[in-house]
């Protein structure tokens, strides 16, 4: 059990998340009412039954889900929707700062323009500001399961929208599609200005995480769990102080870990690696950043400590400028000697 006052200070805690998808922040209950008003048939019928549909058993299973619901979105006012609700839940769970993934050829493949799909992001992204204090950075992802040509072709697509972009990333089905794919791309989008990250060592072996690191010059691993099988690559992580973003919920979820008390996460830590928690699908993995913490504390025995060391690292490891930086860790060590532990 977390004891009262550690819940407390977990919710209560000045956070960053740096690894979400914002296709995969849609509720069963705006995917069923944005359907609804773009006539869009669904499989699952009610909430209930769309509850009932998320149970993975690796991630190809949940990408096929994840898909099927991304085809509801048609309209930038949609994309502004999706957008804005997860700002408001990220606000509620004192989300300070979120670096936010979207996957363009989800829905230019469907015929949606590239333009109605940053948009509808950006403008939520911008509003939110304002009224939450909530800032954001946004990161392209590339379909990993398709072909470079095709990455390419939407690197292009987002040149006119450079100044919205911080990154690009790499998702999808990793087994199969080896970080190497992409080095053309990845190249090409560094000298367009974009920082890069990938997902790796999800699934995937060291190995790609390597390659990711070697070929694609990403800046951030999301997920890397599976570094843990290649001691040489932990060292050169904790010496080069390689930020690993890991989803404690989506790991158990996608059945990389059978259970939370399995996962690594703690070892991880305590090999001082730069790791951090974050959320990557919360509308379908059962939780935000908040219950990520709260069930990972628990299943893990995480330290006040370690809570804070994981929030920390969050900040540090975000595509913030250096002062933005002090000014969220500055907070976030204010918020600390105002709650002794
Ligand atoms: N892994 C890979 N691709 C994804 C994920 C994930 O967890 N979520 C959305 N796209
Ligand atoms: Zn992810």
């Amino acid at each position: 059990m977390v004891s009262g006052d550690l819940e407390q200070f977990i919710r209560d805690l000045p956070k960053a998340e740096l690894h979400v998808h914002i296709e995969g922040t849609l509720e069963p209950e705006l995917l069923c009412e944005i359907a609804g008003r773009n006539r869009i048939p669904l499989r699952f019928r009610t909430v209930k039954e769309l509850h009932k549909a998320y149970q993975f058993h690796n991630l190809q299973s949940f990408l096929d889900i994840y898909y099927e619901g991304t085809r509801a979105l048609l309209s930038e006012q949609d994309f502004f929707d999706l957008t804005w609700a997860y700002l408001e839940r990220a606000a509620q769970q004192n989300v300070r700062h979120a670096e936010i993934f979207f996957d363009p050829q989800a829905h230019t493949d469907r015929g949606v323009p590239f333009d109605a799909v940053i948009t509808g992001i950006h403008r939520a992204l911008e509003d939110v500001l304002p009224v939450f204090g909530l800032s954001s950075r946004l990161i392209m992802c590339f379909l990993r399961h398709l072909s470079a040509d095709a990455a390419m072709r939407t690197l292009d697509d987002s040149l006119p929208f450079k100044d919205w972009i911080v990154a690009v990333g790499l998702d999808s089905s990793e087994l199969g599609h080896a970080p190497e794919k992409f080095v053309e791309v990845f190249a090409r989008a560094k000298e367009e200005g974009y920082l890069t990250v990938a997902h790796a060592g999800e699934e995937g072996p060291p190995d790609y995480i390597r390659q990711a690191l070697d070929l694609l010059n990403v800046s951030r691993i999301d997920h890397g769990v599976r570094c843990l099988d290649d001691s040489t690559l932990v060292q050169r992580l904790a010496r080069e102080r390689i930020p690993l973003t890991v989803c404690p919920l989506s790991n158990v979820k996608l059945c990389v870990f059978k259970s939370l008390e399995d996962h690594n996460l703690k070892k991880l830590l305590d090999l001082g690696l730069c790791v951090t928690v974050n959320s990557d699908d919360p509308a379908y993995f059962g939780g935000y950043i908040t219950e990520n913490l709260l069930a990972s504390q628990q299943a893990l025995g995480l330290t006040r400590h370690d809570i804070y060391t994981l929030a920390r690292n969050a900040f540090e490891a975000s595509f913030l400028s250096a002062g933005e930086k002090a000014r969220y860790i500055g907070e976030l060590d204010r918020f600390m000697q105002a709650h002794p532990g």
